[in-house]
């Protein structure tokens, strides 16, 4: 059996921050924000509108684009950095919004590749037989986990969610061809949130310190990015015996365009196949790789048989890529 996306989904809150905006809160411009990140404008979680909400909407989104009703969903898996609680898991939340009775479900924390760590994970389902599908949904409120008064965070980072539904086909020339997922847990102090966990649990001091707030070396994991996004999906590519050259489309995490340009150069591809929504998004941390590939399916530019590879590198550090025959 093999695992196959039949459906992608998406959703983005209605308030657009634009680099203007920002302008207003912190000492910053448009132009350094767009050469150094290629963002323009996030879309920004409102108060009440919670991780699930988001999750919700885009597993809606992709549902009604193939007639699939929620009982039939067998797994649900919420990739997010900021959950709607830390207890219970936020997959519970959207098993009870969309009334997915027959699901079990859960969280992955894999930071910017979390949603490719929930596909490896439900394509080893799907594989084993263990379920015939599985809901895998990137969801993310950075807005509410950086401080924005830290021009270094908060002119990067956007709210969004998206999905992938996926099914079994015993066409082994389809859908996931191969993933590889990979971590290096040395590197934790890049990115991280200090407090709100047993290490620092919430305080008045956690909260004077802005603890609560995501710390990130920007330019150290900067330097790392393209190194393991190439490293990676070479031997993914490898694994099913192809190289860069086979590639029609690649579909990297949304982290910052000259990450993705890099990558573009390092293996010698056009920029063009490779597909870009930071402009409009910001970096959504686990969802930015599902919200571009659906970007790239509503747009007509990914069809049936193409390849696709998705990659991505995440704090801290997390890294993964797959190979898709669409
Ligand atoms: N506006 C204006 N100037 C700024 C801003 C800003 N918003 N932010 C930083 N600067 C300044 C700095 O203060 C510094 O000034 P100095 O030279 O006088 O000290 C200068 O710009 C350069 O700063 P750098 O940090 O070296 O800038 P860099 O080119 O590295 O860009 C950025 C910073 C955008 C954060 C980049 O490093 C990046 O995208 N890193 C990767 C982030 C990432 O991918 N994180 C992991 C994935 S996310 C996840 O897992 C949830």
């Amino acid at each position: 059996m093999n695992a196959y996306i039949m459906a992608t989904g998406s959703y983005l809150p209605d308030r657009v921050l634009t680099n203007f905006d920002l302008e207003q809160m912190v000492d910053t411009s448009d132009e350094w924000i767009v050469q150094r990140t290629g963002v323009r404008e996030r879309h920004i979680a409102s108060k009440d509108e919670l991780t699930s909400d988001l999750a919700y909407k885009a597993a809606d989104d992709a549902l009604n684009k193939i007639g699939m009703s929620p009982s039939e969903i067998e797994l649900i898996i919420v990739a997010t950095v900021f959950p709607d609680k830390l207890l219970p898991s936020t997959a519970l939340f959207v098993q009870d919004k969309l009334g997915a009775t027959n699901a079990f479900c859960f969280d992955i924390n894999a930071a910017c590749s979390g949603f490719m760590y929930s596909l490896g994970v439900a394509n080893a389902y799907i594989k084993s037989g263990i379920v015939k599908n599985a809901l895998v949904i990137g969801s993310e409120e950075m807005s509410k986990v950086i401080d924005w008064t830290d021009r270094t965070t908060c002119v990067i980072f956007g709210d969004g969610a998206a999905c992938a539904i996926l099914g079994a086909t015993e066409d082994e020339q389809r859908g996931i061809l191969s993933i590889r997922l990979g971590s290096d847990g040395s590197y934790h102090h890049l990115m991280h949130i200090p407090a709100l966990g047993s290490a620092e649990p919430c305080s008045e001091e956690a909260i004077r310190k802005k603890d609560i707030y995501v710390k990130m070396r920007g330019n150290e994991t900067f330097k790392l990015a393209v190194r393991y996004l190439v490293n990676v999906s070479k031997e993914t590519l490898a694994d099913v015996g192809m190289g860069f050259e086979d590639v029609d489309w690649f579909i990297p995490h949304q982290a910052n365009v000259r990450i993705m340009e890099g990558f573009a150069r390092r293996i010698g591809v056009p920029v063009e196949k490779v597909i870009m929504t930071i402009d409009r998004h910001g970096n959504t941390a686990g969802a930015s790789i599902p919200l571009a590939l659906d970007d790239a399916v509503e747009s007509g530019r990914v069809k049936r048989g193409d390849i696709v590879v998705l990659n991505s590198f995440g704090a801290s550090l997390t890294w993964s890529a797959s190979v898709i025959r669409w």
